[in-house]
């Protein structure tokens, strides 16, 4: 009997964690590293958030907890969407989970059936699909072009949407590309759905905080006839660095919030009581720190498209927020390298450029060159620690 299951063969594994991996096997071999793959920040977690930590720990705080989280975070979550969104959701419409990556999970295993599609636009975060397919669903890509911002447009979506459809996916700013949706960008896609009332959005905004020049909008706020409809994802992992802390959230629809903690409940239980104190300091509290993440990941952005697109056979999109560059190889594909190796793919490219420097690891996901994110290349907030994971080096200079 072959012991893993027959759904398993859907999934592949998450190519950041592939490529973190090759980082660290390069490394091995003596080579100096800089791995541009998780979507992490190089930031420390800001000390009064990790002092919340701490005292939860004195104070006893190290027992199970509610399911869906502690109230006080919760109580936190629904206040902050009431303030900065004007989205007004009882406590019991609001699960804390361990990152929003569980929290994904949890409301697409808890909403899908066999066969039911979830419509994806791409380029889109690795996981989404894997996630749908492990969820029993089908997802349905739909191809978002440069020349739209790679953002998706009402009519891909009205062709994309079948009587199976249950999801519409949106993250944005997005994950890789960088691409922010619009006030008027969700109007446009409401418009489609609003007849649509089989069709519901898992809005992810994990990067809300993180956008430069574009006001951040989401769907839930923009288009009050889905409200009902929408399930709006985020976290603390990325806008207060975070990562490790494993805290994400959501707030949606009663019944979908209550399949969901049913989920959370007969697995993980919930997120560490402690990581749920400190998350409800990072929200409650001044989150002055966001600022200066934001006008670090800026510097940092304006250098690395600066120089992507110096480089001869890459051009590179300004993204609108996250910390992701998308630059497309398209003209370095028929080259040749130096030791007269053509360059077929953009996996090739990528395969390439980690051989010919390498300090420099990258992936090639689709006819585009994966993310370079939170660039180490400028110095740090501080510059005595590795970065948190242990698996990238010490910040260089730039
Ligand atoms: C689009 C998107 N959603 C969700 C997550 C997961 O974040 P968390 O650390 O809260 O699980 C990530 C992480 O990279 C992401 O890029």
């Amino acid at each position: 009997m072959y012991l893993v299951s027959e759904r398993l063969k859907l999934v592949r594994p998450s190519q950041t964690k592939v490529m973190t991996a090759r980082a660290a096997e390069l490394r091995d071999q003596g080579a100096d590293v800089i791995t541009l793959s998780q979507g992490e920040p190089d930031f420390d977690t800001p000390s009064a958030i990790c002092e919340a930590g701490i005292r939860a720990i004195r104070d006893g705080q190290t027992r199970y907890t509610a399911v869906a989280g502690i109230k006080p975070l919760r109580a936190a979550i629904g206040e902050m969407l009431r303030r900065d969104r004007g989205l007004d959701y009882g406590i019991d419409q609001i699960s804390v989970g361990c990152g929003a990556k569980q929290v994904v999970f949890n409301a697409l295993f808890a909403s899908l059936d066999p066969g039911d599609e979830v419509v994806i636009p791409t380029p889109c975060w690795v996981s989404y699909p894997d996630m749908v397919a492990l969820a029993g669903g089908k997802p349905v890509l739909v191809a978002c072009s440069e020349l739209d911002g790679f953002k998706l447009r009402p009519q891909a979506l009205e062709k994309a949407i079948t009587p199976r459809t249950k999801w519409l996916m949106l993250n944005s700013p997005c994950n890789p590309t960088g691409a922010a949706y619009s006030r008027g960008d969700l109007l446009a896609l409401a418009a489609v759905l609003h007849e649509r009332t089989h069709v519901h959005v898992l809005s992810d905004d994990i990067y809300e905080k993180l956008t430069y020049h574009a006001d951040f909008a989401t769907m839930a706020a923009v288009a009050p006839d889905l409200f009902e409809r929408t399930l709006t994802v985020n976290g603390v992992s990325k806008a207060d660095a975070m990562t490790g802390w494993r805290v994400g959230y959501s707030a949606g629809p009663l019944a979908l919030i209550k399949a969901m903690n049913l989920i959370q409940g007969q697995t993980s239980s919930h997120t560490s009581s402690i990581s749920q104190h400190a998350a409800l300091e990072a929200l409650s509290g001044r989150r002055d720190h966001i600022k200066e993440f934001v006008r670090a990941f800026l510097e940092r952005r304006d250098l690395v498209v600066a120089k992507l697109n110096q480089a001869k056979g890459l051009a590179c999109r300004v993204p609108d927020g996250a910390f992701y560059v998308f630059p497309s190889c398209a003209g370095v594909i028929g080259k040749r390298t130096p030791d007269g190796k053509m360059i077929e793919t953009d996996s090739d490219f990528a395969v390439i450029c980690s051989t010919l420097s390498p300090w420099l690891s990258c992936l090639a996901a689709a006819s585009w060159l994966r993310p370079i994110s939170a660039s180490p290349m400028l110095p740090r907030s501080r510059t005595s620690r590795a970065p948190a994971t242990g698996s990238s080096p010490p910040a260089r200079a730039s």
